[in-house]
């Protein structure tokens, strides 16, 4: 597994070798201590001598500067660690909505892009908070914006997979879902090297008996959402934040759409409100690598019928 202190090393040497990127700029602004600190972490795993506020100092961005990978027992999902199968157990469960934590976590999702201007202002405005997101991808788009995908699995989010064609899954016979899945996971493949690990279905649409049916043939567990701002419908950047701030909880899944502009337009105000109220942004997978099993609000699902405009 890569060591983050090694992948920022690496980022900042090659950088002070260029001119004039944005990359030198940034390292410009780093203390010379800091860089010699993670200039020692290149040569040896053994040579990580500083404390652990030194190291909180080093990676301290933005507001959301309490994220950090969760640590729990056993192997933990992190990106930009992709590549890794979709191993998660029968336990884990199959569909969720929202995942009991200890503790104010929370993960931010995105649908039905890429998009080629709106994906990348959003990814703009979660690196400047230092937020992780999740976003569920349109196959057809990922072809179309390859370096989208990489960009966005580069600094740190997650990608599902949303399908490839966003047909309403439950009017296709078992084998065309297993296909559309198939076709976006390849095309996140070929963009960006890493497997999604988990899925939502356009519109939300996806019956029980086929979300065992995706469990069991793909490995997937399908990804709902316990807030819903409607931002498909356009209320305008004012609403959407205000519905978002009203609705998150501890364990939230939200839901949104970086297809929209005025979504995107919304995400700011909507992200430091979100970060007044002490929540921390992290992806689906981290959210449910945190669950408390006992606690598990699984199946806590929107009806089969509450299809919409996802
Ligand atoms: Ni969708």
């Amino acid at each position: 597994m890569a060591n983050p202190l090694h992948t920022l090393g690496y980022r900042l040497l090659s950088a002070s070798l260029k001119e004039n990127t944005p990359e030198t700029g940034n390292l410009s602004r780093l203390s010379r201590r800091a860089f010699l600190l993670l200039g020692t972490s290149l040569t040896s795993c053994s040579a990580l001598t500083f404390t652990k506020s030194q190291a909180a100092d080093l990676f301290k961005t933005g507001s959301n500067s309490k994220y950090r990978t969760p640590s729990l027992g056993g192997p933990v999902p992190r990106n930009p660690d992709m590549s890794l199968s979709s191993n998660f157990s029968r336990n884990a469960g199959i569909s969720f909505s929202r995942v009991m934590v200890s503790g104010n976590y929370v993960a931010m999702t995105f649908d039905d892009g890429p998009h080629p201007q709106n994906t990348p202002r959003l990814l703009d405005i979660l690196r400047v908070r230092n937020i992780k997101a999740t976003f569920f991808v349109i196959g057809q788009s990922v072809d179309l914006y390859p370096q989208i995908i990489r960009r966005t699995v580069a600094e740190g989010h997650e990608i599902g997979n949303h399908t490839y064609t966003h047909r309403l899954l439950s009017k296709l016979s078992d084998s065309e879902i297993a296909l559309d899945l198939l076709r976006c996971r390849d095309a996140v493949v070929r963009a960006a090297g890493v497997h999604p690990r988990t899925m939502r279905p356009p519109y939300g649409g996806l019956p029980q008996r086929q979300r065992e049916m995706v469990y069991n043939t793909c490995g997937y567990p399908t990804i709902l959402w316990s807030v819903d701002p409607l931002d498909w419908k356009r209320p305008g950047p004012s609403v959407v934040s205000s519905r978002i701030l009203h609705a998150t909880t501890s364990g939230s899944i939200i839901l949104s759409h970086d297809l929209h502009a005025p979504t995107v337009d919304a995400m700011p105000a909507t992200l430091d409100g979100l970060l007044r109220r002490g929540f921390q942004f992290v992806t689906v997978s981290q959210l449910l690598a945190m669950k408390s099993e006992a606690l598990t609000a699984q199946a806590d699902v929107p009806g089969d019928n509450s299809i919409n405009s996802l």
